[in-house]
């Protein structure tokens, strides 16, 4: 899966009601198998542009073109399938419901978009658990590891085996070993599966082995050359 972004432009309205460019991104290019962590300090515009480039953002200008699909010329329903099939999100916090057990909250992409989940589907989502060292005779999911959480939580990205992975600071409420963790999952995913995996991350160890990155500083790419062709 190939990403071409041209001419992102987001604009906000701050608290007092001045409008600010929160996004002014020339291009970027990004191709299948590659990591990419998107790096700068809070308020540069990360989650802002991982969410414009998955079409979450109406007020986007600009083209985001995954392979021949120009996402925001989709109408609304369409760019929700679009996404549903392609993209896997990992946040911060997990996002579980504590009181579904872990293959429940693995099967729950599957509740949005189909009546019940395939036979196939239950065992695909027990492999992936089982992969990822999930405890899966845990009943609640408030009962794991925050680290074992944060697998369920790709288990469930991973679900219907998106060819894209976006992750949103996805060890920063992690300790250093689950982060570890975390970081060598996504990263094989991006080296071994041919996933291209975004991530907003602060954390070095993560970003570090990411195959490239992109620092932004007032949503503007840091470094001196505009296009991020990666
Ligand atoms: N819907 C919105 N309306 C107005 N301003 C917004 C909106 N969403 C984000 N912003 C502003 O846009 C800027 C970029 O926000 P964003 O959440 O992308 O930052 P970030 O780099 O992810 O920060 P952090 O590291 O704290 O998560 C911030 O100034 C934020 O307050
Ligand atoms: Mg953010």
């Amino acid at each position: 899966m190939q990403l071409r972004a041209d001419s992102l432009r987001i604009t906000f309205v701050d608290a007092a009601g001045a409008r600010f460019t929160a996004l002014d991104i020339p291009r970027l290019e990004a191709g299948c198998g590659d990591s990419l962590a998107i790096t700068g300090p809070s308020g540069s515009g990360k989650s802002t542009l991982l969410y414009a480039l998955a079409g979450l953002v109406d007020d986007l200008e600009g083209n985001v073109a995954w392979d021949e699909t120009m996402l925001m010329r989709l109408p609304q329903t369409a760019r929700d399938r679009w996404r549903r099939e392609n993209a896997g999100f990992v946040f911060q916090d997990f996002h579980l419901i504590a009181e579904l057990s872990p293959i429940e909250n693995v099967l729950m992409p599957a509740r949005f978009a189909l009546f019940s989940a395939s036979a196939d589907l239950k065992a695909r989502a027990l492999n992936l658990l089982d992969e990822l060292r999930v405890p899966i005779a845990r009943k609640l999911s408030s009962q794991l590891s925050r680290g074992e959480q944060q697998r369920v939580a790709i288990a469930r990205a991973l679900l219907f085996d998106p060819p894209i992975i976006l992750a949103d600071e996805p060890t920063a409420s992690l300790d250093a070993e689950a982060a570890n963790d975390v970081s060598t999952l996504l990263t094989e995913l991006a080296a071994r599966s041919g996933k291209l995996v975004i991530t907003v991350s602060h954390d070095e160890r993560l970003i570090e082995r990411c195959g490239a990155r992109l620092a932004l500083e007032h949503g503007r790419l840091k470094q001196h050359d505009v296009a991020a062709v990666l």
